[in-house]
């Protein structure tokens, strides 16, 4: 990093780039004006356009790295403004501007403390309801972000069936070429790529048993997943994940009135925030969201000429599902995930040092 960069300003981008995005993608970069403001530029190219509708994947991968930027920055006795630019998405997502005197409340600190320790855990977890003092914790973030809410779905029943609605996901990824193309693209076996921090996914963080490791690799090869899939492979795997999936102690679903920059961006910030306190919490957590992702790219597109007109409408109708078993009413399910009790992940994904421009105003 650059000699001209204050070592505040580097360590709140750090922060930042710990953040969540869709396949570890990390779809930004930086600009430093120096005294202190730090613009943060979206990248919607590196997210895939099928889960990017609106750039909505980006949006919320940046809402969380200035999320964490703002913690950062109050930690270090900032006072950190934020406005976001989301009206070019594309370009200039959000600036964050400091200003010296700021401070931060011991429960914000306690989210800032394990920026660095946030991760997705994909284990299962230990069928067991939150702690109530953890739920409790929980559901004050509820109106922490402007314009955005959350739900819990607890009910062992209710999680079940959403669980299964959401792995639908998994059998259309092995059940087209295309998407398959691009599910087995983000995932390396390479150690050093991930300690290079590339975006994708390394194999291990997927937390397969080690046949179905031993699978994925045969399975990278379209014609395998093409037979597999005539003897109802994909829907096996579907039912497996989801049974992993309801072994969380909720579902959860970020909700918004509207489906816009704004509300993803929103949306990111919230998200970080629930799985930051999950992570002070000593709990785990996954996002769990293609279902969502993907439909709305398919009501976008009317992608008739990929996906069946059946699983066209059937993707609907588990969103339907998906929507009600929270009771999101007349707002939008965003994003969902899992929380709950579990084993540490075997590996993290890594981050490559980040792109820092420096401009002299
Ligand atoms: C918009 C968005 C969508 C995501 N969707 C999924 C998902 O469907 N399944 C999943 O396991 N992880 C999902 N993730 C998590 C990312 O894969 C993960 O954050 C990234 O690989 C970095 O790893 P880390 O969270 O361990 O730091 C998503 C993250 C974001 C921000």
């Amino acid at each position: 990093m650059d000699d001209e960069i204050p070592a505040h300003i580097t360590q709140i981008i750090r922060a930042a780039v710990a953040a969540p995005s869709g396949d570890n993608s990390q779809p930004w970069h930086f600009v430093y004006r120096a005294p202190g403001t730090i613009e943060f530029h979206a990248h919607p190219e590196k997210d895939h356009p099928m889960f990017n509708v609106d750039d909505s994947g980006t949006l919320i991968a940046l809402g969380a790295a200035v999320e964490n930027a703002s913690l950062e920055a109050r930690a270090l006795g900032y006072q950190p403004t934020i406005s976001v630019s989301v009206a070019e998405p594309g370009s200039l997502a959000a600036t964050l501007q400091l200003a010296p005197g700021g401070d931060i409340s011991a429960d914000d600190a306690s989210l800032q403390e394990v920026i660095h320790h946030r991760v997705s855990n994909r284990k299962a977890y230990a069928n067991r309801s939150f702690d109530n003092m953890h739920r409790q914790a929980l559901l004050q973030e509820v109106n922490s972000v402007p314009g955005v809410s959350f739900l819990l779905l607890e009910d062992r029943d209710a999680m079940r069936r959403t669980a299964r609605n959401l792995t639908n996901m998994e059998r259309i990824a092995l059940s087209y070429k295309k998407v398959h193309h691009l599910f087995f693209a983000g995932i390396f076996w390479s150690d050093e790529r991930n300690e290079a921090g590339e975006p994708g996914l390394h194999i291990k963080t997927l937390e397969l048993p080690p046949p179905a490791q031993a699978l994925f690799r045969i399975l990278r090869h379209w014609k395998v997943a093409q037979a597999l899939a005539r003897i109802g492979f994909p829907n096996f795997v579907a039912k497996t994940n989801a049974a992993q999936n309801a072994s969380a102690s909720a579902l959860g679903c970020v909700t918004s009135p509207t489906l816009d920059a704004k509300a993803y961006f929103n949306t990111g910030r919230l998200l970080e925030r629930l799985w930051l306190r999950s992570t002070a919490l000593g709990m785990s957590f996954q996002v769990v969201t293609g279902l969502l992702f993907l439909t709305r790219h398919m009501e976008r597109e009317g992608d008739v000429t990929i996906f069946s007109a059946q699983d066209v409408a059937h993707s609907q109708e588990t969103y339907k599902n998906i929507g009600a078993a929270f009771g999101v009413g007349a707002n939008h399910p965003v994003i969902t995930f899992r929380v709950g009790y579990g084993k540490p992940p075997t590996r993290r994904s890594q981050r490559m040092a980040p792109v820092i421009e420096v401009v002299h105003s």
